[in-house]
């Protein structure tokens, strides 16, 4: 006889893989009796998935083990007991440094080990500290059970990990590891499970998801965008969407699949990084600004509505005024839907953090961002404006923060709030744009009259 559920509480920070990795956390646990919820107060275990890419990672980290040490003092003190652990890609980057300053933190492990969390618990449980960065010679998706933690009707697969581009900046090939694609038919079986589950939208996820190469039948290799054209033919879902993509990777048959399924969303998140060629180069990018807007142009041709995302680093040492007016021509000529951008920061243990010379003064780098991000928004205001008086269909999965009020997604991602009743949650529905802010978009629920 098992006891009442035993309380988990995860926190989640970094890229949408980090969530996924999270679910199926979840997933695990839930076979040995842990019970997610979400708050921390009386958990049983805490995990914290944790994210490596930008500057104070491991400091943030040890503030949030600070505050959340106090529920296990205070549990103990009740003659409880907690686990805490920390997972992700500081885990991996930071595994002993953490054990050695976190006396209270049990247990310490990387992207690509979770599967093996049933050993680590009991381990844990008998007083062992446990400590799991390995590159594992075996699959963690080999190993993890189906899936029952999908967040409202937009869910994520992971189809692909890690990378083996090396871009000079960059924490992920060192954090997850090198590339790997899972194969077809095991993502085939797990889309089918998550639209069982109530999914209409999927997002296929990858540090270099374009990279994908997984196996297929007869030992054949199968790219993305045959995986595409076979995930948007099951029935009941109907949105697809994938996410982040390397310029070098749009081959022509992904760019032809954009034209092609109607189900693959009209909007595409494609990192560049920066509008100068000499920066590209010392990004180690292995592609230049031509090939970027060579694949725009393409891809607006096979799909005239498609609207754009993208990455920018701003401050790359070397990075000199005239590198930075080229960031900003380069977004100016693409014009985005809206945009992420991150003043650089140098990441121990990457080629770029021994450019030290060439670093750029703080001072400056702040007022570039500024100036970029100001560009941004004015792109991304001017984009939602034109959604104006347009009909989008929008799929709701939550309740807005208002009464009455629901929030949803356009098919560019935007989100949208309209009045209307909660039934429709879990349902794509025509919306009329209204009205457009920065971040946001309003509007009314198209009723059956409307059409006719
Ligand atoms: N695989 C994706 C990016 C993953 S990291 C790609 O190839 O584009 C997400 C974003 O974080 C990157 O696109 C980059 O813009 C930013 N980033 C990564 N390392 C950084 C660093 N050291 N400093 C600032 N921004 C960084
Ligand atoms: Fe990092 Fe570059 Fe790989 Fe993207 S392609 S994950 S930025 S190394
Ligand atoms: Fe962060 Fe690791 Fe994702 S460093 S962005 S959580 S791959």
């Amino acid at each position: 006889m098992t006891n009442a559920h035993k309380k988990l509480f995860i926190k989640t920070w970094g890229c949408q893989m980090n969530v996924y990795d999270s679910n199926r956390m979840s997933d695990i646990l839930s076979a040995l009796g842990y019970k997610t919820v979400d708050a921390p107060e009386g958990a049983d275990m805490m995990i914290l998935n944790t994210c490596h890419i930008r500057e104070k990672a491991t400091d943030k980290v040890f503030s949030e083990l600070g505050r959340l040490r106090v529920h296990k003092e205070e549990k103990e003190a009740a003659g409880g007991k907690m686990i805490i652990a920390v997972a992700g890609c500081v885990a991996q980057a930071e595994g002993d440094f953490i054990l050695e300053r976190a006396p209270y933190v049990s247990m310490v492990f990387g992207p690509q080990t979770y599967h093996e969390l049933p050993e680590m618990v009991i381990k844990a449980g008998g007083g062992e500290r446990v400590i799991n960065t390995e590159f594992p010679s075996v699959s963690k998706f080999d190993h993890l059970p189906d899936q029952h933690t999908i967040e409202g009707s937009a869910a994520y697969l992971s189809i692909q990990e890690g990378c083996d581009k090396f871009c000079t900046f960059c924490v992920v090939p060192y954090t997850r590891g090198g590339e790997y694609s899972r194969s077809a038919q095991e993502i085939m079986d797990e889309a089918h499970r998550l639209v069982d589950q109530g999914a209409l939208e999927i997002m296929l996820l990858g540090q270099n998801v374009n990279a994908f190469h997984g196996a297929g039948k007869n030992g054949r290799a199968v790219g993305l965008a045959e995986l595409i054209r076979n995930i948007s033919e099951i029935k009941g879902l109907e949105r697809v969407r994938y996410s982040t993509s390397h310029p070098r990777d749009m081959d022509d048959d992904l760019i032809r699949v954009h034209g092609e399924v109607q189900k693959l969303m009209p909007f595409l998140h494609l990192p560049v990084q920066s509008g100068s060629n000499k920066i590209l180069e010392a990004m180690n990018r292995k592609h230049k600004t031509d090939i970027y807007l060579d694949v725009i142009a393409k891809l607006r041709k096979a799909r005239p509505d498609i609207a754009f995302s993208s990455d920018y680093i701003i401050g790359f040492p070397g990075e000199t005024d005239q590198d930075f007016e080229d960031s900003l021509e380069l977004a100016r000529t693409v014009g985005y839907a809206s945009c992420y951008s991150f003043k650089y920061s140098a990441r121990p243990g990457t080629p770029a953090a021994n450019l030290q010379a060439a670093l750029v003064p703080e001072h400056i780098a702040s007022e570039r961002l500024k100036r970029f991000q100001a560009l941004i928004n004015e792109q991304q205001a001017a984009f939602n404006k034109s959604c104006e008086g347009k009909v989008l269909p929008i799929l709701f999965d939550r309740k807005g923060r208002k009464q009455g009020q629901l929030s949803g997604r356009s098919p560019y991602s935007q989100s949208v709030y309209v009045n209307g009743n909660e039934r429709l949650i879990g349902n794509i529905v025509d919306v009329k744009i209204t009205e457009a802010f920065d971040n946001s978009l309003t509007g009314d629920i198209v009723m059956a009259d409307d059409v006719a």
